[in-house]
């Protein structure tokens, strides 16, 4: 039998240095995620176990967890990619992450020698970029990841935040300083990075500009309180739900237009608000018929759509090809063009330092056992972000 001792988080660590904890394993498309005990093995070559503190959920793990792209073909599976947390050990070779530090893990790493990472023209990487289909490790093809009995337990977007501790390739751990706030830290692990950065890195907002955000969701507000802080004039905000119109307003957000009450397609109305339309325009809601408003909804010639939002496979573009003539431009968005290990620290600085206001997205606070509960906040649309404390 396994010599057992109890580490400082009360989690069981056994000789082999496995780590028996509390996860929430999604088991099927859409069953309520079950809080069950399973094991996480040591971290291997380049690899990093955290301790998870605080974990929140995107839309992008609501829809893994409904099934509706071809991420959630691995079950048993942990999803969860948004979370801050300290590092508990780290696997052979790791040399910039410590024990002890305090992390942000990353869906879209950076291995910081492929072609990619080479460029500063993109923050892809090859061999750590979004791969909704990967479930494994990268170094052996295995999970860290088990039950019990030793059945293997599958990862999600190189993360899988919903467990209490979790092994990640290092590549995906972003050290921060160790006096950040864990708790407002684990926003920049996807929502606020992903919207703010594609308001500054991808559309490069300027100021006096004019804007229309789909989608008012964390992602939504976040590209609005970027685009805010680089001084746009004018940010539209476009939602369904009119309950998310308050907190819009509290990130700088000047208009908002709630589709159901026109009697005309929105880019008509945001033509009419604007001298015939918005200089950017963001979709923060994946939905392709919004999308089609939001690139309708740029002024021609130099307009600028910005594609955030998740799309369910595999539909394609509504867009006639001669319509680009018109000068209009689209773009997708990852991560908000971050380079997660190189550039993040700096942004969570500019955070902390007030630079951004990060209050406004925290509006529910659970225990990790009531996540089932926190998505169901967010499929009400009653939530930007829950934060779950571990
Ligand atoms: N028109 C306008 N707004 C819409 C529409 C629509 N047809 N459909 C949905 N919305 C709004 C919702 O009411 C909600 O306020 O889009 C918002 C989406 O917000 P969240 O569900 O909180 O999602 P969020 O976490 O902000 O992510 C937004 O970015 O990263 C991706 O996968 C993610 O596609 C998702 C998007
Ligand atoms: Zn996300
Ligand atoms: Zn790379």
């Amino acid at each position: 039998m396994d010599a057992v001792d109890h580490n400082s988080f009360g989690a069981t660590v056994t000789a082999d240095k496995t780590i028996t904890c509390k996860a929430a394993v999604a088991w099927g498309p859409g069953e309520p995620l079950v809080i069950q005990d399973v094991r996480v093995a040591a971290p291997q070559k380049m690899e990093v176990r955290i301790k998870i503190l605080f974990t929140s959920i995107c839309h992008t793990d609501l829809g893994a967890w409904k099934g509706e792209n071809e991420a959630q073909r691995a079950y048993p599976r942990i999803l969860g990619h948004e979370a801050a947390g300290i590092v508990e050990s780290v696997g052979e070779g790791v040399e910039d992450i410590r024990k002890g530090d305090r992390v942000i893990p990353i869906f879209q790493g950076e291995c910081g020698n492929c072609s990619c990472c080479k460029n500063q023209k993109t923050n892809l990487c090859l061999k750590f970029g979004v791969n909704p289909l990967k479930s494994v490790m990268l170094n052996d093809g295995k999970t860290r990841f088990s039950t019990k009995d030793g059945s293997p337990i599958f990862h999600f977007l190189n993360t899988s935040t919903f467990s209490e501790y979790t092994v990640v390739d290092s590549a995906c751990v972003v050290k921060i300083d160790s006096d950040a706030p864990l708790e407002k830290m684990s926003l920049l692990s996807c929502g606020v990075s992903t919207g703010v950065g594609a308001a500054w890195n991808v559309a490069d907002v300027q100021p006096g500009s004019s804007v229309a955000i789909f989608g008012l969701g964390a992602v939504g507000l976040a590209v609005a309180e970027g685009a805010r802080v680089r001084g746009a004039s004018k940010i539209i905000g476009v939602d369904i739900n009119p309950t998310k119109f308050a907190k819009g307003r509290a990130v700088g957000i000047t208009d908002f237009i709630n589709p159901e009450d026109l009697e005309v397609p929105v880019h008509e109305k945001i033509g009419g608000m604007t001298e015939g339309g918005v200089d950017y325009s963001f979709e923060c809601a994946g939905n392709l018929q919004v999308l089609r408003e939001a690139f309708l909804s740029t002024h021609m010639g130099w307009g600028l759509t910005v594609l955030l939002g998740i799309h369910p496979s595999p539909m394609l573009l509504p867009l006639h090809p001669m319509e680009m003539f018109n000068g209009r431009q689209i773009i997708g968005s990852v991560f908000g063009g971050f380079k997660g290990k190189t550039q993040l620290p700096r942004f969570a600085q500019q955070c902390m330092c007030g630079t951004l206001n990060l209050d406004e997205f925290i509006t529910h606070e659970l225990p990790f056992d009531q996540i089932n509960k926190a998505f169901q906040l967010l499929v009400d649309g009653k939530s930007l972000r829950c934060l779950l404390q571990l």
